[in-house]
């Protein structure tokens, strides 16, 4: 008998070993913000690097050029899908506040937001979570030790990269902040001047601090000379950090949000980012609706009031969940958004003043997204930032390392709107040692047909972007559509309606403005989605970047692995 079991759980996993091996893509596939970053990617699967490896690499290279966006001194949250077991985890490095933060620390005498404190400056900066993100992510999932996939970045710091026409516009729109600190402006700018295209930007300083992170791992970052640094830099310009703030610094693993919709597993960041729950809550309601047999102004109104009602849920109920008792699961249930759903009047909108919340729209500028998936079929979507464009526009001395300003992800006061003009409440108030709310929202989808693999900047815009991409998804499109699809975007507060240019026609926005939408053009694009899908009916992979940016995906072989 008991040989019998055993001979029958032997043909289960060799049965179980044969789907497997044929559950696997052709190629890999890499799809970054910038191409050196991609390539960086590509070296590293080559190596025979899994897609583990190869975000560290991605990661890290971004840190260097893209300073506006991501970096060490920031954090993030990397979705990880392990083929070999279906795994999946979502490693949270977001910045922590520091242990001397306190409540109303943004807020002069008279209980007003100081305006630029939690934006601009060393006291804007929360703990950072990268490195140690970097650190965890090699040495639990990836088969390259971290010094190896740190290289490529290493090499790009030390050699320098070309400013490109990306590059200027957003050191442009912080010209005045990189100006005010003498390190950043060193770095980042030209004789204190918007560099020219072509202008190669050497790091010598944060070309160190890597090699010291390669070297030590977190220790190198977190504790030693460039702790010192970091602490010393920092309170030098009137910041609050301390070595015990580094020192205690720990990622967390957090079990994915997961939600269905039309036969889709869609599989996505957990709080502290709201993303996950508020896409879970808006594709809930919109099961509710046939958005095929719609007209497309009705189905752009049932979305849009989505989308109301999941941020107005966000900017209450949402927080680092260490510290406020978020409701996941009531408002991930199907039940709940059947409630809220039967609250959408076809015919006319529901002012979000008339929906009761609490006293609780950015660039798409900064911030980065990218996502892989290698050959056995491990998979990454990762979301990072320093929040702001070259975040809080500083560089402790010596340290090379630009400092994130995530603390305006909190809600500095009830009611008031930070950068990204969203409003929060207790939930997201600052306390010592939390994680600011985040809308980061990298994110799978998958079926028996395929799995998409996707993700933006754009902050509070993110979620909403990143469910237009499923819809499009949903209604058979592939990663070059979702990319590209104009986009519009709700946020409960302000009651606005954001569009882009060519979301809408003349006649679509009269219909929409006839039901009572509030509706605002945008001057520009915004967002950089960068997506993969591989079709498993037809063995295909597709990779794209959003014709926004400058990103770089590639599918190919990339050597063995
Ligand atoms: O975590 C967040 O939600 C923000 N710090 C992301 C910022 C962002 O995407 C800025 N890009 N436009």
């Amino acid at each position: 008998m008991r040989l019998r079991s055993g001979a029958f759980l032997l043909f289960v996993s060799c049965f179980f070993q044969a789907v497997a091996a044929v559950d696997r893509p052709p190629v890999a596939a890499i799809a970054s913000a910038h191409p050196l970053a991609t390539q960086a990617g590509m070296e590293i699967l080559a190596d025979g690097g899994n897609a583990f490896d190869a975000a560290v690499a991605v990661s890290a290279a971004l840190a260097v050029v893209e300073p506006y966006s991501s970096g060490i001194g920031g954090g993030g949250f990397w979705l990880l899908h392990r083929a070999r077991d279906g795994f999946e985890v979502m490693v949270d490095g977001r910045e922590k506040a520091p242990l001397a933060a306190s409540r109303d620390m943004y807020l002069d005498a008279a209980g007003e937001v100081v305006p630029g404190l939690s934006v601009d400056g060393a006291l804007a900066a929360g703990i950072p979570g990268e490195p140690a993100a970097l650190d965890h992510i090699a040495r639990y999932y990836g088969r390259l030790p971290l010094a190896r996939s740190l290289q490529p970045a290493i090499r790009l710091a030390r050699e320098g990269f070309v400013v490109d026409a990306r590059y200027r516009k957003l050191a442009q729109f912080r010209q005045a902040a990189l100006q005010n600190d003498s390190q950043a402006g060193d770095i980042f700018l030209q004789a204190g001047e918007v560099p020219d295209e072509g202008y190669r930007i050497v790091q010598a300083d944060l070309a160190a601090t890597l090699t010291a992170f390669a070297r030590f791992g977190t220790a190198g970052f977190y504790r030693g000379p460039v702790a010192r640094k970091l602490v010393d830099g920092v309170r030098a310009e009137g910041g609050i950090w301390t070595l015990d703030d580094l020192r205690q610094y720990r990622v967390a693993e957090r079990v994915p949000v997961q939600a269905e919709y039309q036969g889709l597993r869609i599989t996505s960041a957990a709080p502290p980012s709201s993303g996950g729950i508020a896409l879970a809550a808006m594709l809930n309601m919109l099961a509710n609706y046939d958005l095929h047999a719609l007209d497309s102004v009705s189905r752009t109104h049932v979305i849009i009031e989505s989308m109301r009602r999941a941020y107005r849920d966000r900017s209450i109920f949402l927080g680092d969940p260490d510290f406020f008792p978020v409701p996941l699961k009531r408002l991930t249930s199907p039940a709940y958004a059947g409630q809220l759903a039967q609250s959408i009047q076809m015919d006319r909108v529901t002012p979000s003043s008339s929906l009761p919340g609490r006293d609780s729209s950015s660039g798409g500028r900064d911030t980065t997204h990218f996502s892989i998936l290698d050959g056995a079929g491990n998979r990454v979507a990762a979301t990072l930032s320093i929040n702001y464009p070259f975040g809080a526009c500083v560089v402790p001395a010596g340290t090379g390392v630009l400092l994130n300003d995530e603390m305006d992800d909190f809600s500095a006061k009830p009611g008031v709107p930070n950068v990204h003009g969203l409003v929060g409440a207790d939930a997201n108030a600052i306390e010592p040692g939390k994680r600011p709310l985040s809308s980061m929202s990298p994110t799978f989808v998958e079926s028996d047909e395929g799995v998409a693999i996707l993700g933006t900047p754009g902050g509070s815009r993110i979620i909403t972007m990143v469910l237009l991409g499923i819809l499009d998804h949903a209604a058979g499109n592939r990663p070059d559509s979702w990319v590209s699809l104009p986009r519009y975007h709700h946020q409960y507060l302000p009651d606005v309606v954001q569009y882009e240019a060519n979301a809408f026609d003349e006649d679509g926005v009269r219909a929409l403005a006839a039901l009572g939408h509030n509706l605002k053009q945008l001057d520009s694009g915004y967002g950089n989605m960068q997506a993969i899908y591989w079709d498993r009916s037809n063995g295909q992979v597709y990779a794209a970047s959003d014709p926004r940016g400058v990103g770089d995906s590639r599918v190919g072989l990339f050597g063995r692995q």
